[in-house]
């Protein structure tokens, strides 16, 4: 038994051996990618160097189901073993189910693959008894419990495991994998910056995406870096989820077991779409899947094309990304928090003497970050620049698990209004129904925000966003009813809205 993954899910797929008389040949049958081909080369060579021999027979090799296409090396150890079998060096294993995966080198040795996390869970999923693997994919497999995981470093260390019950040691996992071993950075690095730090607790209590605007230097990065170490750590699910898309995409740092902590990823504004969301000839996750559950960033987010914004939406909305091809179609998952940061103009020292653009770049920088994007955005926040040496002199504040706890709080708070309303856990994603219902302002706050609205010129969408904000900030200062103070904070964090940035300057 082996696997086949699409996306994040393994599928099971049978690989039968037969020898025949005849020429001697090799056919892979059961809709396999050019590169199983090459199969041959490997299982032969890897088969002679261990001490068997490649049998001068006709050999066909069935991959099934037929309907579904395979990709990659990772069936060359079952077919080798097949192969023995078939042709009577090894005895059929008798003693339960195994699941087989891996890359044979040239001289037997046995190669990590892709997608191993999938393809145990799965295994369990089957009652199969074992999985017989690469070593470097054990720790990955032995997240799954209720699993024998039986790592071998050769062809030769496999077939003596099938053959030998007393070479089957309990597997133990290699201490603190996945992403467990360097800790996050932490909110108490950051000095000063008030605004900005309240602003990312607001944003990760109620799931806001949020924009920091500040000069070079200011902190916008190292902020942004923060803002996982201030979510809810993640569940054992959540964790198998994240660590489900980087196993896919073959990016499980080392001898890796599971993510532990949140991704913050940053690709850079030159990525392609591809590299964004996912895809290719043979689908990959992308970025907004591999911050699964955690952060993504966009800096210098007006470098960005427009059009690269745009397959944003599509993930920001409905939290996957589904990829159609001629004959598959799939989907990754994509629940994240987008944080973006930009300069405050294209120099970067807007509002200072030492700035340098003319109001016509300004104006064309500004309109640069208008639109459908924008529009995702609740939360924005200006930092000023601070001087290295006055930075010196402010006290660390408060850590991440500080905040952290107080962001807990206010998550349950949202979990427990939420409760009948699948797929709604936090205030960002409130529909008018819910604002109407949860978002009720008394007298003085209709007053204060209708002010707003007419000195700033907001729209109706900067209305509904500054109310979720308002609710989230209730929510963190444990108060049913939204008060002013609450609406006042939220009405400041709507910079982009003002007319220095609609009218450029
Ligand atoms: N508020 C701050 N507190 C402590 N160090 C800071 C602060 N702001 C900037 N720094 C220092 O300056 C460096 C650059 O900051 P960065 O976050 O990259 O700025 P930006 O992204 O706004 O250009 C950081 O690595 C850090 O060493
Ligand atoms: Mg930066």
């Amino acid at each position: 038994m082996s696997s086949a993954v699409l996306g994040v899910d393994a599928h099971p797929v049978e690989v039968e051996t037969d020898l025949a008389g005849g020429l001697p040949g090799f056919t892979v049958v059961g809709l396999p990618d050019p590169s199983i081909r090459e199969s041959r080369e490997r299982v032969a060579a890897a088969l002679k160097n261990c001490g068997f021999h490649f049998p001068a027979r006709r050999i066909t090799i069935n991959l099934a189901p037929a309907g579904m296409r395979k990709v990659g090396a990772l069936y060359d150890l079952p077919i080798a073993l097949g192969i023995l079998v078939s042709s009577e060096q090894l005895e059929p294993f008798a003693d339960g189910k195994v699941l087989v995966v891996g890359e044979l080198s040239l001289d037997g040795d046995l190669r990590p693959v892709k997608g191993v996390l999938p393809m145990a869970l799965l295994a369990r999923e089957l009652g199969l008894r074992s999985v017989l693997l690469p070593p470097e994919n054990a720790d990955e497999a032995a997240i799954v419990d209720g699993l024998e995981v039986w790592p071998a470093r050769s062809l030769g260390d496999a077939v003596d495991l099938l053959r030998s019950p007393e070479k089957r040691d309990p597997y133990v996992p290699s201490e603190g994998g996945g992403n467990g071993r360097r800790p996050m950075p932490d909110l108490s690095d950051v000095r000063g910056q008030e605004q900005a730090k309240r602003a990312v607790e607001v944003a990760a209590a109620g799931g806001h995406n949020v924009i920091l605007i500040g000069p070079p230097g200011s902190g916008k990065t190292m902020i942004a870096r923060r803002i996982p170490s201030l979510l809810p750590e993640l569940t054992r699910e959540e964790a198998i989820d994240v660590t489900r898309v980087y196993s896919v995409a073959g990016l499980l740092p080392g001898r890796s077991s599971l993510m532990r902590y949140r991704p913050f990823r940053a690709p850079h504004h030159s990525t392609s779409n591809a590299g964004l969301v996912g895809g290719g000839a043979f689908p990959r996750p992308g970025e907004v899947s591999l911050a699964h559950h955690g952060v993504l960033f966009l800096d210098e987010l007006p470098e960005f094309q427009k059009n690269v914004l745009e397959l944003l939406r599509q993930p920001l909305e409905e939290g996957s990304v589904r990829i159609a091809r001629a004959a598959i179609s799939l989907s990754f998952p994509a629940v994240f928090m987008m944080a973006a940061a930009m300069n405050p103009c294209p120099c970067g020292y807007y509002g200072e003497p030492r700035c340098t653009c003319t109001p016509g770049e300004i104006q064309r920088y500004a309109a640069r970050v208008s639109g459908p994007l924008l529009d995702r955005i609740d939360i924005h926040v200006e930092m000023p620049g601070v001087p290295y040496r006055e930075l010196q002199r402010i006290e660390a504040g408060e850590g991440s698990d500080v905040v952290r706890e107080r962001v807990v709080r206010a998550r349950a708070v949202q979990a427990e209004r939420f409760a009948g309303a699948p797929g709604l856990f936090t205030n960002a994603r409130m529909g008018p129904k819910e604002i109407r219902r949860y978002c009720a302002l008394d007298a003085d706050g209709k007053a204060l925000l209708g002010k707003a609205m007419e000195k700033l010129g907001l729209s109706a969408r900067a209305h509904d966003r500054i109310l979720r904000v308002s609710r989230t900030i209730a929510d963190l200062a444990g108060s049913d009813p939204i008060q002013t103070t609450h609406l006042a904070e939220a009405i400041q964090y709507r910079s982009l809205d003002r007319p220095r940035w609609r009218e450029g300057g």
